[in-house]
């Protein structure tokens, strides 16, 4: 992992920089990631994708609340979210981050939070994504995932990283579900004893994974921006005589646009993951992480300032 890749993931951790990030606005360059500040800049977005035949994620920004307080506020933002995509007839779920939801206050009350959040999708017919995070919070992230599966069945799905050692065989555990997945590589610094250390393993295990899911009969959303990855899907869907209704593609909201649209316009489902909302920070530095090219783009929208 190059050096600069590892500061800024160091940096995405830091509680007095997010604070700082807050205070100073969506800026840095932020503004090519993330949406807007609130959910109406981001409807905004989603219904403008949507005119160009995009789904949309919305992902109300967050992680790492320190009080139960936060954690409820947290879970009235993702209602809001649901609400307003109903309202506007947009074609848009949600992503969350159980973190954001009090995972590491209470798992108890996260769940009654989750469970909220999840029939509120049920009843607006609508679908709930559970982002993975770093490796400390796999464990309990798939454990809460499961009672609520058990639960709600296909409104509520989850992230399983390619970089994980353990993802193929969490693939095993939970095939009973008929989980919905969304497959990633993976964007935390994890130690060797947990993630494959090289790129040609995790893409790898990447195809492994999502060829898996694809032959399993369960939805898949493939989400890269990685084209060779993208040309493969392609390939093997078309060889294995797979539907488009069966998976998607996704794709992060500023990453890639003319690729979106032209898988779009080729025909298939492409949904889009837009994040809004104050608490950009953490997010913001783990996009900049994956391709520190991106810091120039920071420094040169810094000094045009
Ligand atoms: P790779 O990193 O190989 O990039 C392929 C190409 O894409 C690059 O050559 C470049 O052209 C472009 N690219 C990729 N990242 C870029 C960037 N930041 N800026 C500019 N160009 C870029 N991870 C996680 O751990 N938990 C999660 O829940 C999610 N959720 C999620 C949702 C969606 C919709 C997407 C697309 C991704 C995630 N991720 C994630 C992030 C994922 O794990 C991974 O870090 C990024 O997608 C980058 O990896 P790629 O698969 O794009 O390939």
């Amino acid at each position: 992992m190059s050096i600069m890749r590892t500061i800024l993931l160091h940096l995405s951790k830091s509680r007095l920089a997010n604070q700082a990030a807050q205070r100073y606005g969506l800026r840095l360059g932020a503004e090519r990631f993330v949406a807007g500040l609130t959910l109406d800049a981001a409807m905004r977005k989603v219904r403008e994708l949507n005119s160009r035949g995009l789904l949309v994620t919305l992902d109300h920004l967050g992680e790492y609340v320190f009080s139960e307080e936060e954690a409820d506020r947290a879970a009235v933002a993702v209602i809001e979210a649901l609400e307003a995509i109903h309202a506007s007839d947009a074609q848009a779920n949600v992503s969350l981050k159980l973190t954001q939801l009090g995972l590491d206050l209470s798992s108890g009350r996260c769940l009654q939070r989750m469970s909220g959040i999840v029939a509120t999708a049920k009843r607006l017919h609508s679908f709930v994504r559970i982002d993975m995070e770093d490796y400390a919070h796999n464990e309990p992230a798939i454990a809460l995932y499961e009672r609520l599966v058990s639960d709600y069945g296909r409104y509520v799905g989850i992230v399983l990283q390619a970089y994980l050692y353990k993802s193929l065989q969490d693939m095993e555990r939970l095939h009973s579900y008929a989980p919905n997945y969304r497959l990633v590589k993976g964007a935390y610094k994890e130690p060797e004893e947990v993630a494959f250390p090289n790129k040609e393993d995790v893409d790898h295990n990447f195809i492994t994974m999502i060829e898996r899911q694809l032959l399993s009969g369960h939805y898949a959303a493939i989400a890269t921006h990685d084209e060779q990855i993208i040309n493969h899907v392609k390939q093997f869907v078309k060889a294995s005589g797979i539907t488009r209704e069966r998976y998607e593609f996704q794709m992060l909201y500023g990453i890639r646009p003319a690729l979106q649209q032209q898988l779009a316009d080729e025909g298939y489902k492409v949904r889009i993951y837009v994040p809004y909302g104050v608490d950009w920070y953490g997010y913001f530095m783990r996009r900049l992480a994956e391709r520190p090219e991106n810091v120039r783009f920071v420094l040169r929208s810094m000094l045009k300032r």
